[in-house]
């Protein structure tokens, strides 16, 4: 049997949080249709944060009830506090996020806490949504490195993710915010974390500022990691964040990922027909690292299928 990879898509929260264009609760829902039939079975459909922070994704309580499939996929939301949280149980929510920042600085930018007042709003968040039997994933964002603190050290990373399960985490998302690892950290500090939570339990987010997205999924899968976020087009980027390119595109890890044996269970073309509307609702273009090489592939069928047609 091949071995599965598990991919959370992203681009309804990660993906439009900081996009100019504001998309409509339908836009949205016609996203989501496409993903869905793309074959993506988790999904991260929006934020219950507060919506002068995050005005693109004030529609959350709206959208929630709307979602397409709900009985074929998971869908996820990022909870920052209890508030959200009351939102999010009122909306049909079954599954959170938590975000902890590993350091001081960018908790504050991010949702104006402390790293202590994170820590416990992320413990009361996770509290109080195992009462009411959800599932529940804790972020650790810049893990690697904090746009305001530079590096950070392993050992605080894999102490917030150890404190994170100790309060119910179901799973802990190792992120890298900014986009600043190399592969050679991120298989250090995931071979870490395998070792001491077990791979079933962990996934990786990770950024492509600097085109490394792609080698740092890898460098994470060959520690034994299995879960990881991507986003269609590479859409995203976190507003509070300075340097925050796009996630690590979608397409990019479903190609790389089923040519070297492993099953996602996403259909290439339709992802492609996502990526397309994707580009149409935020009036801009996308595309992963293999936009071009798969465009190429899309001509040359073209000129097979004119050929073939002329012979007759
Ligand atoms: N949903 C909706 N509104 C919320 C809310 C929530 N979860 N939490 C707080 N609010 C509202 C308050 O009611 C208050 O509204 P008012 O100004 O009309 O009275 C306002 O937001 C400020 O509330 P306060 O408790 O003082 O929070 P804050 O200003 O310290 O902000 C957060 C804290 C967490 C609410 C805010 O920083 C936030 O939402 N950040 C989101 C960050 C994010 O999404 N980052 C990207 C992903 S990691
Ligand atoms: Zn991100």
């Amino acid at each position: 049997m091949p071995d599965r990879i598990q991919i959370n898509e992203v681009s309804p929260r990660d993906g439009l949080q900081n996009q100019v264009v504001h998309l409509s609760l339908d836009e949205k829902l016609e996203l989501i249709d496409a993903l869905v039939a793309a074959g993506l079975t988790a999904i991260e459909a929006t934020s219950f944060v507060s919506p002068k922070a995050v005005p693109q994704l004030a529609d959350a309580d709206q959208l929630f009830p709307r979602l397409p499939r709900p009985e074929r996929v998971s869908y996820s939301a990022l909870v920052p506090n209890v508030r959200g949280l009351e939102r999010a149980l009122t909306a049909g929510v079954r599954e959170i996020a938590v975000v902890l920042s590993a350091t001081d600085t960018m908790n504050r930018r991010n949702i104006n806490m402390s790293l202590g007042e994170a820590r416990q709003a992320c413990i009361d968040v996770m509290t109080a949504a195992g009462a009411r039997g959800l599932r529940k994933k804790a972020y650790v964002a810049v893990a690697f490195t904090c746009p305001f603190e530079g590096k950070v050290a392993p050992g605080r990373v894999i102490e917030l993710a150890d404190e994170m399960f100790a309060n119910g985490a179901d799973e802990v998302v190792i992120a890298d915010t900014i986009g600043a690892a190399n592969p050679r950290e991120v298989s250090s500090l995931l071979a870490d974390c395998v070792e001491r939570f077990g791979a079933g339990c962990l996934a990786a987010h990770f950024h492509d500022t600097r085109g490394f997205a792609l080698a740092n999924a890898w460098a994470a899968l060959t520690a034994g990691v299995r879960r990881f976020d991507a986003s269609i087009g590479g859409l995203g980027g976190c507003p509070f964040a300075p340097g925050a390119a796009g996630n690590l595109a979608t397409e990019d890890l479903v190609l790389m990922t089923e040519q070297c044996g492993f099953e996602t269970g996403v259909d290439v073309a339709k992802l492609r027909l996502a990526v397309a509307i994707a580009e149409r609702l935020v009036q801009r273009s996308l595309g992963g690292r293999t936009t071009a090489w798969l465009q190429a592939q899309d001509l040359k069928e073209q000129c097979r299928r004119d050929n073939a047609g002329a012979a007759f």
